[in-house]
């Protein structure tokens, strides 16, 4: 039973996320006794991969990992038909399967590139980045498959994939990523900023494209373990960073149009400078009445790479208008602002309240969009998330009652939005530049990234030396 106890504190974490997306604590009354074993199993009635053994004693849950009880069934160890029933032994090769399976440990295989850029050559690299062109040496892979969970767990020179042409991702496009930045502070540590809502996004973003949830502890392990292993290439500096690229795709081999039963998870890395490269200190966007990037019930909220393949024709549109994005309006009546084609927007009003579009599931729920709504809150700014119309923003920036608008969002950080052209004209914000307080809260927002000011939300987390085993 000593395993079972020690097994039981990670399983506590699980119930922790878990319960609290599942409502388990209903489901949890429904315990039926199982013997001869000390343990009550639930069995839940809901989409969930796991269930639950109550041990008597020690009054603990332990959460295993539904496969692994299929197992246990398929060796005649539980009963047929009711909650499974366990032989003691059974129960330990049941808690040791569960490691492997439900809750694997963020231990990577360490193989380091053979030939590691050199220092000096990293140096010129990340001078002057430009963004998403320049990679750094290493990259971190975790693969699934159906009946064994996440396993494989990989930091390893950045290599290509090779893919077989019936590869489902490049048919059905399951594919979902994340964005977010690694920092150099002036004392030389490097951190990161939120991890922990880009891992907690990319599960909803892998449960709504039917692709199998990364836990959050995998998902911030492979991160610092890349960060770890390429550190030296993470700029310091105003304005640069190492931008990390998670993503995960379905690599099965089968054309039927289903959820695919083998994944990979990956991260690669590379030093960014502004997004803009330009270094204007306002952007002009460009509002298409022809296209948008979301509707109702489809996947604007997830971070999937076939929203951004939909949003292409519109910014090929932006580009030859001579602007620099795109800003969305909503797809049923093409009136209400949603968001730019990669970053959420904000409106500074003359009452100096803020006005964002509201979460509704068409818009990706943006870390910095939620991190600037605290801020700008515990400026004395009121924020409201609320429902503006592209016509009322017209009007507002020709009155006056606009002051400012900025968008946000990791790569972009906070860009002034100077100017909108649209099929009817152009108007302009403003005095069409960078507004005081767009200046001011990506001032508080950048200071708290880069260690400058106090960080008492704890969204900073310093990346330490990780763990890894040697490689095979
Ligand atoms: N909206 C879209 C469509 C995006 O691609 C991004 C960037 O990730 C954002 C908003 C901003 O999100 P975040 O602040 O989490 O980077
Ligand atoms: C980000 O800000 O991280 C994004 O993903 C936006 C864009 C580069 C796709």
């Amino acid at each position: 039973m000593r395993n079972a106890l020690r097994f039981s504190k990670r399983s506590r974490v699980i119930l922790r996320d878990e319960c609290l997306r599942f409502g388990v604590a209903e489901a949890a009354k429904s315990t039926i006794a199982c013997r001869p074993l000390d343990a009550l199993i639930v069995q839940l009635g809901i989409p969930f991969p796991y269930i639950f053994i109550r041990t008597f004693r020690g009054s603990e849950y332990v959460a295993v990992h539904k496969t692994v009880c299929s197992l246990a069934r398929e060796r005649r160890n539980c009963h047929t038909g009711g909650p499974p029933t366990i032989t003691g032994a059974f129960f330990l090769h049941f808690l040791h399967a569960m490691n492997k399976t439900a809750t694997p440990q963020p231990e990577f295989a360490l193989e380091r590139h053979p030939q590691p850029t050199p220092a000096d050559a990293i140096t010129a690299l990340i001078a002057e980045p430009v963004f998403g062109k320049v990679f750094t040496d290493h990259m971190v892979t975790i693969r699934w498959k159906e009946g064994l969970g996440w396993h494989d767990a990989k930091v390893g020179p950045r290599r290509a994939f090779e893919i077989d042409p019936a590869c489902a991702v490049l048919h059905y496009a399951q594919e979902i990523f994340e964005g977010m930045k690694a920092y150099r502070r002036d004392n030389g540590e490097v951190s990161l900023f939120r991890p922990l809502e880009n891992a907690k996004r990319f599960r909803a973003s892998a449960s709504r494209m039917s692709m199998p949830e990364l836990p959050e502890e995998l998902f911030l392990g492979a991160v610092e373990a890349l960060v770890d292993i390429d550190r030296a290439w993470v700029p310091g500096g105003n304005g640069s960073s190492l931008y990390l690229r998670p993503f995960m795709f379905a690599i099965e081999n089968y054309l039927g149009v289903r959820a695919a039963s083998e994944y990979v998870f990956c991260v690669i890395a590379c030093p960014v400078g502004p997004y803009f490269k330009s270094g204007k200190s306002a952007v002009t966007v460009w509002a298409s009445d022809t296209y948008t990037r979301a509707a109702p019930g489809g996947t604007g909220a997830a971070k999937c790479g076939g929203n951004y393949a939909a949003s292409l024709i519109a910014q090929t549109e932006a580009s030859s208008h001579g602007c620099d994005q795109v800003v969305f309006l909503d797809a049923a009546s093409h009136r209400w602002i949603e968001e730019l084609g990669g970053m959420n927007i904000f409106f500074l009003m003359d009452d100096n309240s803020l006005r964002t579009p509201p979460l509704s599931g068409t818009i990706l729920p943006g870390i910095t969009r939620a991190s600037i709504i605290e801020l700008a809150r515990a400026e004395g700014f009121t924020v409201n998330e609320a429902p503006y119309a592209f016509d009322e923003w017209q009007a507002d920036s020709a009155s006056g009652r606009v002051k400012e608008t900025f968008a946000c969002g990791t790569a972009a950080v906070v860009t002034a939005i100077g100017a909108v052209r649209h099929a009817g004209g152009e108007f302009t914000i403003g005095d069409g530049g960078e507004g005081q307080v767009t200046r001011q809260l990506r001032t508080l927002l950048t200071d708290i990234q880069r260690g400058k000011a106090p960080d008492s939300r704890g969204w900073v987390r310093t990346v330490e030396a990780q763990p890894v085993t040697a490689g095979q």
